[in-house]
């Protein structure tokens, strides 16, 4: 029988991270699933520096191909410096051939670029894949605000799901104790792998079984539920149910705990980046915890209230205040997280956020500027940028419009209705 060969869609600081993961539960877990971890990378040249235990080795001469110096170094040098990669992690510059025969894709990239990637990788994928997107964003265009997993699913015609959690991505790689949720409801076929007559078997080469009688159709993108006509894994591969969706993610220092709520657990991940740049904002004044605490209040408030008005009632507010992906998210990325960083900065220095991006983090990217502009875009589309002040009072910032200082009345309900 086949093994599940995986494909992890990007190499950032979080991309190597849990490609790191992966590896180590592929190694482990070798009935399910292939050793080899492909991992597509972003191919750039890049030069070690001085001060890196590398810079003694003939590589760091000139600058090389970063696929190289992770496949020779075993460490990603530039997005994930320090931290021993498994050899069974290979990276490869080429997309169509890194996700070649992969039956697992994970997507984990910066949201900016996976709608070009989406793009690249149609008709280069098995058709009976199945996904999990580890990005913190929402894709806001012309049809609506939509879940990247959702997003995803349409493009390629395939299930995915998501993981998100209070999760920076270094303490996970240096293997510090963390906890993830994961939100993956697998197709119904992907478990006893039925033929579209409901008699188990099912074709190599797959069987495209209508879940919904949609047949084909998106019925709402903005719903968090994906109605499309999926594709059944070929019987000969282990099914892809929740137990084996949790040895893939699972180790001892990163806790996976799985749900339904695709969408609590997509909006949880992105809405709290905008959260954390007014957390940012606040320090960066030298305000205290008080002052933090207050922004992340009314951020949680916010975060279920986006949920509930524009993703419909299969959003479970447990999924915000009880599971990693919400409130502790929120908590860790308002302390260490780098959009929290760079506010901070960016206040205490008086200059742009870009610029402090730009300057402090080499090359890695923020989610919660772009973000808080393509939430803006959409609450103003529906009418309701009054309705969530913190959000829009990022936006405001962010624009010049307001002052960090004027969150406190930006965000003070009792006096909006006075
Ligand atoms: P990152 O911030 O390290 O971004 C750098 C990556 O972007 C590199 O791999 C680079 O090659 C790639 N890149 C640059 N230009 C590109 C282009 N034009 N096309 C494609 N790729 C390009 O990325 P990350 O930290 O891996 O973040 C990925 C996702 O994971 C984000 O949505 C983020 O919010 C989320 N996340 C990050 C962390 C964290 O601590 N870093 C933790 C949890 C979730
Ligand atoms: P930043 O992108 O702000 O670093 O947040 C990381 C994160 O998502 C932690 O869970």
């Amino acid at each position: 029988s086949k093994k599940h060969k995986v494909c992890i869609v990007g190499s950032g600081n979080w991309g190597t991270t849990i490609a790191k993961v992966v590896a180590e539960n592929t190694q482990q877990h070798g009935d399910v699933f292939e050793p080899e971890v492909q991992m597509w990378v972003f191919e750039e040249e890049y030069q070690i520096p001085k001060d890196s235990k590398h810079a003694s080795t003939e590589l760091a001469s000139k600058p090389q191909k970063l696929t190289e110096l992770i496949n020779t170094l075993h460490e990603n040098v530039k997005y994930l410096p320090d931290i021993p990669l498994p050899k069974n992690i290979i990276a490869n510059p080429d997309l169509a051939s890194a996700v070649h025969d992969a039956t697992i894709l994970v997507f984990n990239l910066p949201h900016q670029f996976i709608g070009r990637i989406c793009d690249q990788l149609k008709g280069k994928i098995v058709p009976y894949a199945r996904g999990i997107s580890c990005i913190k964003g929402l894709e806001v265009s012309d049809k609506g605000c939509q879940l990247f997993s959702d997003s995803i699913g349409a493009k390629l015609g395939i299930y995915c799901g998501a993981l998100s959690g209070a999760n920076i991505a270094t303490e996970v790689a240096q293997e510090k104790f963390s906890e993830t949720t994961v939100a993956y409801e697998p197709p119904s076929m992907d478990s006893q792998h039925p033929t579209p007559s409901g008699t188990p078997g099912g074709s190599p080469h797959g069987s495209h079984l209508d879940l919904t009688q949609l047949d084909g159709q998106i019925q709402r993108p903005t719903r968090g539920s994906q109605k499309q006509r999926l594709m059944a894994l070929p019987a000969e591969y282990p099914p892809l149910h929740h137990t084996n969706m949790t040895k893939l993610f699972h180790r001892p220092y990163f806790h996976v705990h799985l749900i339904n709520d695709v969408a609590g657990v997509s909006l949880g991940g992105a809405l709290k980046n905008i959260v954390a740049l007014a957390a940012g904002f606040v320090d960066g004044l030298g305000w205290g915890d008080n002052a933090k605490a207050a922004v992340m209040r009314v951020g949680i408030v916010e975060e279920v209230k986006f949920g509930k008005t524009f993703f419909g009632d299969s959003v479970r507010t447990a999924t915000f205040t009880e599971e990693s992906c919400g409130v502790a998210d929120l908590i860790t990325s308002c302390s260490g997280g780098r959009n929290f960083r760079c506010a901070k900065m960016a206040v205490k220095e008086g200059k742009g956020i870009g610029e402090i991006e730009a300057r402090e983090l080499n090359g890695q990217k923020l989610q919660g500027t772009s973000t808080a502009y393509e939430v803006h875009e959409f609450l103003r589309s529906e009418g309701k940028e009054g309705e969530f002040p913190l959000f829009t009072a990022v936006w405001r910032i962010l624009e010049g419009e307001k002052r960090p200082e004027d969150v406190p009345d930006m965000i003070n309900v009792e006096a909006r209705k006075a």
